[in-house]
């Protein structure tokens, strides 16, 4: 049915012409049509109009071709969802004014009703399905667990998340009540999302490389995979978890379809933990758009070979930068289209 089905292969692990190209972050952030729409509209109100979310979501399709969409929305959706405030503040980002930081502060958390506290994401995605016009499969996506629970109890950004952590391990009953209460309520909006019309949703943990292996294993990647046991009979799962190469041995072992891989781990290292089966997305450096195109172009050619055509999603090691000049993305998609094996 979508006209483009490469995306759909390799995370099937089914032979390719070449390997499909989609970017993190790739709807908004650096393209001009997209500031025009900033200026106008503040960011909550951009994910809340289905006609501006839809927009923004196709642009990056429009202008560079490919062959995947990502639904322009954010992770914090979900802790306003569940009562929690959020605030995204123009050169700062996410501020949270009340952050969680006892066990009466997690009682108060609800797992809600989310065909009704988000139902503007299922407009977002319905109206995103008429632009796309079935040209290009739809990603949905959520932040995992643990890193929604970093925003929710450090309250903001931060380069260490050490209040996060010290709840985590000072508190850990609180700390797993809610974690737990994220992944309920993640599990049931992704499973609309679905129904709604993505065609395969990935799984941000943004800041799973702040734990330890073993703390991983305990506050992050157990609640990453109690959502692609419940998702894996609704649509591919993608799992993407920064910094931790060191879990991908485990994470192979999934049920997920494809697991992302940033730049910090080479593609031969991914492939030896991972075992060789599993399809791998990933992994240029978001900083190394800032390298001339036609170095850009044989970076690429380089990464392609070094993972394989097969079972292989082409894609940044983390989200594009906002100072990536234009040309340079191109360079970036146009080398991969350009791919011969
Ligand atoms: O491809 C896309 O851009 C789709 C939409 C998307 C956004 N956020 C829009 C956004 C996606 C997939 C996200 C995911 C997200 N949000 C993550 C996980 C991915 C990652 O980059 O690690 C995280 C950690 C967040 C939380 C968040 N939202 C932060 C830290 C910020 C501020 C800094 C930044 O990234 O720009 C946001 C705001 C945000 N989310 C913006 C956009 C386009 C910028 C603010 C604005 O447009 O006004």
């Amino acid at each position: 049915m979508i006209k483009n089905d490469l995306f759909l292969k390799a995370l099937k692990g089914e032979t390719v012409q070449r390997p499909p190209v989609w970017m993190m972050r790739q709807a908004g952030r650096y393209l001009p049509e997209f500031m025009a729409i900033r200026e106008k509209y503040d960011f909550f109100t951009r994910c809340r109009t289905p006609e501006l979310a839809s927009e923004i979501t196709v642009q990056p399709i429009h202008r560079y071709g490919m062959d995947a969409a990502i639904l322009f929305s954010d992770i914090l959706v979900i802790p306003q969802a569940m009562n929690i405030e959020v605030e995204m503040k123009p050169n700062f980002g996410p501020y949270l004014p009340n952050p969680i930081r006892t066990q009466s502060d997690v009682d108060r958390v609800v797992v809600p009703d989310v065909t009704v506290e988000l139902d503007y994401v299922y407009q977002a995605i319905k109206a995103t399905k008429e632009l796309l016009n079935n040209e290009v499969p739809l990603i949905g996506f959520a932040g995992s667990p643990w890193t929604i629970l970093c925003y929710c109890v450090q309250g903001q950004g931060s380069k260490t998340f050490d209040k996060a952590k010290e709840f985590c391990f000072t508190n850990p009953m609180a700390a797993h009540l809610l974690l737990q209460k994220i992944t309920d309520t993640t599990i049931a909006y992704l499973k609309e999302k679905v129904k709604a019309g993505c065609d395969v949703v990935q799984i941000f943990d943004s800041w799973g490389g702040m734990l330890s292996p073993t703390d991983y294993q305990t506050f992050s990647w157990q609640y990453i995979n109690q959502i692609i046991e419940a998702l894996k009979d609704d649509a591919p799962v993608i799992a993407f978890a920064k910094g931790c190469w060191f879990a991908l041995p485990e994470m192979a072992k999934s049920n997920a379809s494809a697991l992302g891989v940033d730049w910090t781990c080479s593609p031969e290292n991914a492939r030896y933990l991972t075992g060789g089966n599993i399809t791998l997305q990933g992994n240029f450096d978001p900083a190394r758009l800032l390298s001339p195109p036609s170095e850009i172009k044989k970076m690429v050619h380089q990464m392609i070979d070094a993972f394989g055509k097969d079972k292989y999603i082409v894609n940044l090691g983390h989200g594009i930068l906002p100072n990536i000049p234009l040309d340079n993305a191109k360079a970036f998609i146009d080398a991969v289209k350009e791919y011969n094996a």
